[in-house]
């Protein structure tokens, strides 16, 4: 197929195992991309449990927010209601209306673009648009929004020169998908980059489309092609041949099968042993509970210290257990009279700390004023391990909050050191 050929007017096709009724189905389940070898070596099953599969472990698909979008714009493509399709001018009349209600988009949705500029190449025959149109209720398709780039067959890479998704539309995965076509054309045009210079508000989208401000392309293949201007960001995207761009979420479920697949090497993560008889649940000891001991073997091998059996179990007659509170009682107090305990004292407050979205973040927030009132409960923490477990998870928080490098993450850690010699 000559390059003129293969800048037709043309659709780009959609694979996915997808139903056209409804909503995602609660128990949908994607097939994935390629064959996922089993695990080699897994660890064995031991009598009386059984093996869960892959798919059991992963869970329904349908659970995750990228799937649920993604199977919406594949069911609205298989009905017809949307269409993505490359178009350029060719002279058809076709072609040119749909080019004039792509340039229309542009001209309202990047205003700061003088008018006939934007008109030159939209309708440039060196230029090429992936085109989102939509089904009226009068049958008709509107066009409303499209990527519009001019691809350089012999440097092999494209310029994309404008994108918008009409205002009535955007922020509802439509601009995904237009990139997802426009990387598929590029791709199949033999292309190896993408480059673009972004509106400095709209990196942030570029930015989630894989596209990046550290430019790998040799500068020989695009100096003298691309200009750079204020307000805007040269950004590149590097296309893998190797990756099916309209059906992303089949290849993130082989790669989740892989790694379960791995995991089933060194972890018992597939192992289901059997629920315990609720008649003598009370009486039960701990070594007769299936799998415990082999959970606890395995959280000794990674934590490299043996963990007694019997400090799992809680103690049950009063004694131990105020002799119990005692000492974490006493714990508690030199953690709270660490130098580097003050951020930790009380529970985060988000109005003085101008941590505003602290409780959206972190679901299952901890701190030491808490820590102290489950202690004077006196029936919270059974074990020394919950009381530890409750620490952990306050340190765990801050670094997920605040992040590796954040000083308040550097206090957490030191404090974290001090109690870790004290349990
Ligand atoms: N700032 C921050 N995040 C954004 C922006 C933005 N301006 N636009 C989209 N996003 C985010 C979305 O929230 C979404 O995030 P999520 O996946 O975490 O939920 C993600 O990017 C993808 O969003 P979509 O719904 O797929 O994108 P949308 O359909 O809104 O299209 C577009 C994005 C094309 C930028 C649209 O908002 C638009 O037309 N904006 C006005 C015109 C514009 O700025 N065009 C780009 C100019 S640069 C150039 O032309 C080369």
């Amino acid at each position: 197929m000559s390059q003129e050929d293969k800048q037709e007017l043309k659709e780009v096709p959609v694979n996915g195992n997808v139903s056209l009724s409804g909503e995602i189905p609660p128990d949908f389940r994607l097939t994935p991309c390629c064959e996922v070898p089993k695990a080699k070596h897994p660890r064995p099953v031991p009598e009386g449990a059984w093996e869960m599969s892959t798919e059991g472990i992963l869970g329904p698909d349908s659970q995750h927010a990228y799937v649920q979008r993604w199977y919406s714009m594949v069911q609205q493509e298989k009905s017809g209601s949307v269409k993505f399709q490359v178009v350029r001018n060719d002279s058809k009349r076709e072609s040119l209306m749909l080019l004039l209600g792509l340039k229309n988009v542009f001209v309202r949705q990047l205003p700061n673009m003088p008018k006939p500029y934007v008109t030159r190449l939209v309708f440039d025959r060196k230029h090429e648009s992936t085109i989102l149109t939509k089904c009226t209720s009068s049958r008709e398709y509107v066009v409303m929004g499209g990527c519009c780039y001019r691809p350089f067959l012999e440097e092999r890479f494209a310029e994309i020169a404008f994108l918008a998704i009409s205002d009535s539309e955007q922020v509802r995965g439509y601009g995904t998908r237009l990139m997802a076509y426009t990387k598929e054309r590029t791709k199949e045009l033999g292309l190896t980059h993408i480059l673009t210079c972004a509106d400095n508000n709209a990196v942030p989208y570029f930015k989630k489309q894989g596209f990046s401000k550290t430019i790998t392309l040799e500068k020989e293949r695009w100096q003298g092609y691309i200009k750079d201007y204020d307000g805007v960001t040269l950004m590149e995207c590097v296309l893998n041949p190797k990756v099916d761009y309209l059906n992303i979420p089949s290849m993130l479920k082989a790669q989740k099968m892989c790694l379960i697949e791995k995991l089933k090497e060194i972890s018992n993560i597939h192992i289901v042993y059997p629920g315990l008889d609720p008649e003598i649940r009370k009486k039960i000891r701990l070594e007769d509970i299936p799998g415990l001991k082999e959970g606890l073997e395995q959280s000794e091998r990674s934590l490299g210290k043996t963990i007694p059996l019997e400090s799992l179990a809680a103690p049950r007659d009063p004694a131990s257990l105020q002799a119990l509170h005692k000492e974490l009682q006493q714990i508690l107090t030199q953690i709270k009279q660490h130098q580097s305990a003050w951020p930790f004292l009380e529970p985060v407050d988000p109005e003085q700390t101008g941590a505003l979205d602290y409780y959206e973040v972190i679901k299952n927030p901890i701190d030491l004023r808490t820590i102290q009132e489950r202690l004077d409960r006196g029936d919270y923490y059974v074990t020394k391990e919950i009381f530890a477990a409750d620490l952990k998870r306050m340190i765990e928080n801050c670094e997920a909050y605040n992040g590796e490098k954040h000083f308040i993450t550097e206090l957490a850690h030191n404090l974290e050191r001090f109690f870790n010699q004290k349990l």
